[in-house]
């Protein structure tokens, strides 16, 4: 399978250390630390998705994994800020894990209503979205309450109408999904119809080979766009002698 990047398992003393703290949480590395190793391929995954050869740009991109805790909010927060940072993009990121929501502690919002709530037709769309202190960058919570019926909810018609209508809203919007473990819950494989194109996430010596092909195997291969090696603490310096120095200088620089 082809990895797209592999990003750094960062060193919270080292955020600190930057001096750049401000009220979202420290691993929105794109944010808080926009020079680091781990950002600069953050922008690398953004410039991939923006010239996929053979294939128009995929304007609404899920992140999703095997297993829980392998950083797909992660990944899908700091990809959505590095959309937003390129020019005239506004990004819409939304937290599809409706059963274990996290994007409120990393933009630290409260709980809040969203998709759930808007699927449930309790609310509406324009006032479940949440205004970031990243411009251009906008987060639709996924629920107040957590609902008892996630999968029944996003299976249902709505969530594509939901989707679509988000991505036309307001011209061209780049909309992110933060989804849940796909060996977990049947939502990745329910979002993937609606989606242009999908992540796969894997955290360095955490996820097994085969819970890896077994999540590749549950989603549309023409959809994938590639995989992030997420968390690594040592980059093979063979594989990576064009990003060796900048590596070391970042590994010098703690
Ligand atoms: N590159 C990274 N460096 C350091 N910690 C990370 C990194 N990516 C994720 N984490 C940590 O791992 C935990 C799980 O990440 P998260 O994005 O919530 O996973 P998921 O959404 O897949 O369940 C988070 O608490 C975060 O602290
Ligand atoms: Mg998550």
């Amino acid at each position: 399978m082809h990895i797209l990047k592999a990003l750094e398992k960062q060193d919270q003393e080292f955020v600190r250390g930057s001096g750049a703290m401000g009220p979202l949480d420290d691993h929105l590395y794109m944010h808080h630390m926009p020079y680091s190793y781990t950002a600069e391929q953050i922008r690398k995954l953004r410039t991939f998705i923006y010239h996929m050869p053979d294939r128009p740009v995929p304007k609404v991109i899920m992140i999703t994994s095997a297993l829980p805790g392998e950083g797909k909010s992660v990944i899908s927060s700091n990809l959505a800020i590095a959309i937003a940072k390129g020019e005239d993009q506004q990004v819409l990121l939304v937290d599809c894990d409706l059963r274990k929501p996290s994007l409120h502690e990393l933009f630290k919002y409260p709980h809040s209503m969203g998709v759930s709530e808007i699927l449930q037709g309790k609310a509406d769309v324009s006032e479940c979205l949440i205004s970031t202190s990243i411009d251009k960058l906008t987060v639709l919570p996924a629920a107040k309450e957590p609902p008892s019926n996630p999968s029944e909810l996003l299976e249902s018609r709505k969530t594509s109408a939901l989707i679509k209508s988000l991505a036309s809203r307001e011209g061209n919007w780049f909309i992110i999904i933060d989804s849940s473990p796909i060996q977990a819950t049947v939502d990745p494989k329910i979002l993937s119809d609606v989606v242009d194109g999908i992540v796969m996430v894997v955290r360095y010596r955490y996820t097994r080979e085969a819970e890896f092909k077994m999540a590749l195997e549950a989603l549309p291969k023409e959809k994938i766009i590639g995989t992030v090696l997420n968390a690594v603490d040592e980059l093979p310096v063979k594989k990576y002698t064009y990003n060796k120095y900048k590596y070391y200088k970042n590994y010098y620089n703690r």
